[in-house]
């Protein structure tokens, strides 16, 4: 089915020029074009004017089934939110009641808590639970404009449960139209049968957890958790190794605690992307500017546990490639609500409403491998869209807390 959307007052392409990702210059730029119409079946077929559209339609160059007027509002590419764990068994807002009476995320995680409360009750849920849980919280996500997402196993720890995440997020792919990346967190912390031996974990991850994940595969991607009381240097970069040989490319959580070096590790190693980065050093900036690593913020986990945010003005100013992500889990950020993310990166990280736009689409999509596919509005992308009930994209911004997307539309169908 061919539409055309017209009399769009913003229309926030984000690219017309076909690049994979912006920094620089370019991240201040959106792409808009004002009172914008856009001819699209699964794929974005024409985007011009709305008095352009009205020509084509007076002389019958387009002929589509069916015609939206847009109102005046805006319209954006889908948000790509590539750092998620919506897949988890159980609930802690225990700990988040803690947490409000004094303790912290790592006194929590040290007393027993944290992620490992998520691995118990995930190794004790079905398949079809955790189906449920990750498909609510996704068509969640997608109400509030996310059309691609990337989700992490982890709450597993071993391989049986590890391997019936990473089935859950098959069986997501199998019934949602959206984009869908698959990550394997087998390291996200050390399971508590290993606790006085985590290099014997490691040796379990890379003989005998990865090697099945490659065969079966089940993921694109092979993450860790590389931080203060998680896994070392030493150990990432023997996962990571094997991940690589079998073909998986990498992502990691990087210095979310503190300045491990672990950035440095993403950059010597080629990783596709680095996240958290609360505590990257002015070293490792350079360094995964210059390794081309995507440096994927995710500030509502500094709000969420109180820390202090990543430093955007200075990685975006010194040239890295910024993304924007949610990192939606039980613990440490629970929102699957990307538009709150770009809230916070405006006012707590000083980003403009341009830098984070971008940050949360091209720069995102870049990172999961789908920059030719979806990120921006161009002819021959994705019809993954978006309008808002905003005449302006900077409303998004301004007007925050509250839902500002009216309809989803994914490969070109209307989702929401
Ligand atoms: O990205 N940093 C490690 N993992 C998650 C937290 C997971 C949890 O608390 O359940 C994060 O912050
Ligand atoms: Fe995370």
């Amino acid at each position: 089915m061919q539409t055309l959307l017209f009399n769009i007052g913003s229309l926030v392409t984000i690219s017309q020029k076909g690049e994979k990702y912006k920094t620089g210059m370019a991240i201040s730029d959106v792409a808009e074009i004002k009172d914008g119409a856009i001819l699209f079946s699964e794929k974005i077929e024409w985007i011009g004017t709305s008095s352009d559209a009205k020509k084509k339609l007076d002389d019958k160059s387009i002929i589509p089934d069916k015609i939206i007027d847009a109102e005046g509002k805006t319209v954006l590419p889908g948000f790509i939110d590539s750092h998620t764990h919506i897949v988890f068994a159980g609930n802690r807002s225990d700990e988040f009641g803690r947490r409000l009476r004094g303790a912290t995320y790592q006194e929590i995680a040290e007393s027993g808590g944290g992620i490992q409360a998520t691995v118990r009750a995930t190794r004790n849920a079905t398949i079809e639970e955790l189906f449920d849980n990750g498909l609510r919280l996704a068509k969640s996500a997608i109400k509030y404009g996310t059309t691609s997402l990337e989700i992490k196993s982890g709450y597993g720890l071993d391989l049986e449960t590890e391997l019936k995440m990473l089935r859950a997020i098959k069986k997501m792919k199998e019934v949602l139209p959206i984009k869908i990346r698959t990550t394997f967190l087998g390291a996200h912390d050390f399971p508590l049968e290993y606790k006085d031996n985590h290099d014997k974990y490691v040796e379990i991850l890379c003989k005998e957890m990865l090697p099945i994940v490659a065969e079966e595969g089940l993921a694109e991607y092979c993450d860790a958790f590389v931080d203060k009381g998680y896994y070392s240097i030493q150990q990432a970069e023997r996962i990571f190794r094997s991940a690589m040989d079998l073909g998986l490319k990498i992502r990691m959580h990087a210095d979310e605690l503190a300045d491990v070096d672990a950035a440095g590790l993403a950059a010597d190693i080629g990783a596709i992307s680095a996240d958290h980065l609360l505590f990257i050093s002015d070293k490792n900036i350079d360094k995964l500017r210059d390794s081309g690593t995507v440096a994927t913020l995710l500030p509502g986990t500094a709000y969420f546990i109180r820390m202090p945010y990543a430093q955007a003005r200075k990685i975006i100013d010194r040239g890295a490639i910024v993304a924007l992500a949610t990192d939606c889990n039980p613990g440490s950020c629970f929102t699957e609500n990307m538009q709150n993310i770009l809230s916070l990166s405006v006012i707590n990280m000083r980003m403009t409403a341009e830098e984070a736009l971008n940050a949360a689409t091209l720069n995102a999509a870049h990172s999961l491998g789908y920059s030719s596919e979806a990120g921006s509005i161009e002819v021959g992308k994705d019809a993954d869209l978006i309008l808002t009930d905003t005449t302006s994209y900077i409303d998004l911004f301004y007007h925050f807390g509250v839902n500002h997307v009216d309809s989803v539309w994914v490969r070109g169908e209307l989702f929401v």
